[in-house]
């Protein structure tokens, strides 16, 4: 039998329980062996709980306790959770997280520990919530370079800015709702400031190059600054607007970006509402593949990080798939990269729109004394260039077909 301990007791482990629970005969069956929680690690008191005994205040209970072959990360954050990860693997205990920000981080550090311990860290649960992702990317997609990954990774962000685009609810609105509902985290500027999409991408794209990409070299732009006045442009052009994570990969390296986004109808991230998340990869054989699901919650989350036990429990030993190193260089600047722009300026500049840019054959409309157009393909680099000398503009958005 493979005995567990859960560390933090919240949205997340507290699923991990209950799934672990509720469909203990089916893991059984896939493990090979039956998989029981043995400790949970939480500050707070839970004195209604059934399993009343099993709740610990003390990690080292759950580390020098050699029944534990599993340790579940959910409690989130950095300080305690880097602390107790590392102990873990150093004691050769495999170590299953849903925790972005340490895997961004840490990441890196935690696979050499485990592989020198003999055991694993595993992170499914880090990215897309319930969708299966890390794995697929890994494995099934293994023939392919992969080519770019864009993807809606954070599901209070979409929920905000479909009530925003659906029911022209205001962005303060939108947000007072998602935190009734409990999607928005504790603090919604992680989410909101595009903080969580950031760590995310970041993990997909160090998983690709098997090198890591900092947090740092990404820049990252949340959706505090999307206007009521920006969803009618966008419904008027043909596109929703989402926040997207995007990574496009070139000769070993990656250029990484976090920012709202016009989306064309035509493309499949457009349609991917509400609290949903949908990441599109394109690798060079398969094409494009799309992923899709609830990106957060507390039985997808937990879903990811049982999907990950299992794992774990039938290949204990080290396995390299899923990780990378800190090596070097590995990102190049997003603005070099090339897509339509959105624009939208005062009408009085006019003139000096068409002057620098073609836009007579591309979407071309005024309201309210604005003006909005699409670019070529460009730079964000030469958009800006063009843009320089011209007064009165009001948003410049990528946009993708
Ligand atoms: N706050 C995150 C989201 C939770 O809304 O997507 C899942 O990482």
């Amino acid at each position: 039998m493979m005995k567990v301990a859960i560390i933090g007791y919240g949205v997340v482990g507290s699923g991990v329980y209950d799934i672990l629970k509720e469909n203990r005969g089916g893991i059984e069956k896939r493990c090979g062996e039956s998989v029981a929680v043995k400790y949970v690690l939480d500050i707070r008191d839970f004195p209604d709980h059934p399993e009343r005994e099993i709740f610990v205040k003390d990690f080292d209970k759950i580390l020098s306790d050699p029944e534990v072959g599993v340790v579940v990360e959910t409690m989130g954050g950095v300080r305690f959770a880097y602390d107790y990860t590392k102990s873990a693997l150093s004691a050769g205990k495999t170590v299953v997280t849903s925790n972005k920000e340490l895997v961004a981080l840490h990441g890196h550090e935690f696979f050499r520990l485990a592989e020198e311990n003999g055991c694993r860290y595993l992170f499914e649960a880090s990215v897309g919530g319930g969708i299966p992702v890390i794995r697929p990317l890994a494995r099934c997609l293994a023939a392919n370079e992969i080519d770019s990954i864009t993807g809606i990774i954070n599901g209070t962000t979409n929920f905000i800015l479909t009530k925003m685009y659906e029911e022209e609810q205001s962005f303060e609105d939108a947000l007072l709702q998602a935190q009734r509902l409990g999607y928005a985290e504790k603090d919604p500027s992680a989410d909101v400031d595009g903080l969580d999409v950031c760590r995310k991408i970041a993990i997909l794209a160090s998983m690709v190059l098997g090198k890591r990409v900092g947090c740092g070299d990404i820049p990252t732009c949340g959706i505090r600054g999307v206007t009521d006045d920006d969803m009618k442009w966008a419904e008027s052009a043909g596109c929703a607007i989402k926040l997207l994570g995007r990574a496009v990969f070139r000769n070993g390296r990656a250029g990484v970006s976090v920012e709202p986004a016009m989306v064309h109808k035509t493309n499949p991230l457009a349609n991917i509402g509400d609290v949903y998340n949908g990441i599109l990869v394109e690798g060079n054989m398969v094409g494009h593949v799309m992923f899709y699901g609830r990106g957060a919650g507390k039985l997808p989350t937990a879903s990811a990080v049982v999907a990950d036990i299992v794992d774990a429990v039938r290949q204990p030993g080290y396995c390299g798939e899923f990780s990378w190193t800190d090596a070097g260089d590995t990102a190049f600047d997003p603005a070099e990269l090339e897509s339509e722009f959105f624009v939208r300026m005062c009408e009085g500049s006019i003139a000096a729109a068409e002057k620098a840019f073609a836009v007579q054959d591309k979407f071309y409309a005024r309201h309210d004394g604005d003006i909005g157009f699409i670019t070529e393909m460009m730079s964000k680099n030469e958009v800006n260039k063009l843009l320089s000398g011209i007064d009165g503009v009001k948003s410049v958005m990528r946009l993708f077909r």
